[in-house]
């Protein structure tokens, strides 16, 4: 038997345990216990429940348990250095004021990198149950159907999801960008749920996708999964995440700040 210091460390190994830990904690999620524990982080509009913190648990206790010289890195507080050149980023919880709703738009996402590099990634839509995931360079896949994005070439034909910070002076920055953008597309979505939109632009069920702000664990494993899907993907943490069809990538940057 392997041990776990000694399995391999390649993209599938990794996604398969990421997919392994996305699955328990979304059955963990979905259980929805009837109080919630609703509490406030950095803003009063910034909600997190005591599921949240429970599900980040669950995820950091499998991982490290297959694999403990690991680093990790989420939402809820997990941060551990690691030494084997694996770190793990996790959002247990993806669109926690949908959750707390109950609008069917939250999501486990899980994404393990390996020196610095995103090489695989899990998110799991928990309402819908279907997982989407990529390797680096292995393409992407819904339930294991491979995900193309929209070849779509006309922003003003084109349909971008988007996303707002809990900060209020950041949200009016994201309004000022927004005022540039809603004029020369189709329409904009706002779903609440940043590795959602990242996997609906994968499936096509969004021609591109943009926010100011979000964090690494937002956009980690979706990033890869919309890149592997085609898409053309820039994100830097705290600063601009965007991803689209190749076609329309260059006019919608032209509209966002750098
Ligand atoms: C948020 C969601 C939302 C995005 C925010 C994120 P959370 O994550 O992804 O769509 O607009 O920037 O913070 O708080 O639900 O994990
Ligand atoms: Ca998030
Ligand atoms: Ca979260």
């Amino acid at each position: 038997m392997t041990s776990p210091e000694t399995s391999p460390v390649t993209p599938a190994a990794l996604l398969a345990l990421a997919c392994g830990a996305a699955r328990e904690a979304g059955e963990l999620v979905r259980q929805r216990p009837a109080d919630l524990g609703v509490d406030t982080k950095s803003t009063p509009t910034d909600v997190v429940t005591t599921v949240d913190g429970a599900a980040e648990r669950l995820i950091v206790g499998a991982l490290l348990a297959a694999r403990p010289q690991d680093g990790v890195f989420g939402e809820e507080g997990a941060g551990i250095a690691g030494s084997s050149g694996v770190r793990w980023v996790i959002d247990p919880i993806d669109g926690t004021v949908n959750y707390v709703y109950n609008l069917p738009a939250y999501a486990v996402s899980i994404a393990a990198e390996l020196d610095g590099k995103v090489v695989a990634g899990a998110v799991l839509d928990v309402a819908a149950g279907a997982l989407f995931t990529a390797t680096l360079g292995g393409g992407a896949g819904r339930e294991e159907v491979p995900l193309h994005c929209n070849a779509q070439e006309d922003l003003s034909q084109s349909l971008i999801g988007t996303g707002f910070s809990y900060d209020a002076a950041v949200r009016r920055r994201q309004a000022e960008i927004l005022t540039a953008v809603l004029p020369k597309v189709r329409d904009i979505r706002r779903f609440g749920s940043c590795a959602l939109d990242l996997c609906a632009v994968a499936g096509g069920r969004l021609d591109g996708y943009y926010e100011y702000g979000p964090s690494l664990w937002d956009y980690a494993a979706g990033g890869l999964i919309a890149r592997e899907a085609g898409a053309t993907v820039r994100g830097v943490h705290g600063g601009l995440v965007v991803a689209s069809a190749p076609g329309i990538f260059g006019a919608l940057t032209a509209l966002l700040p750098d």
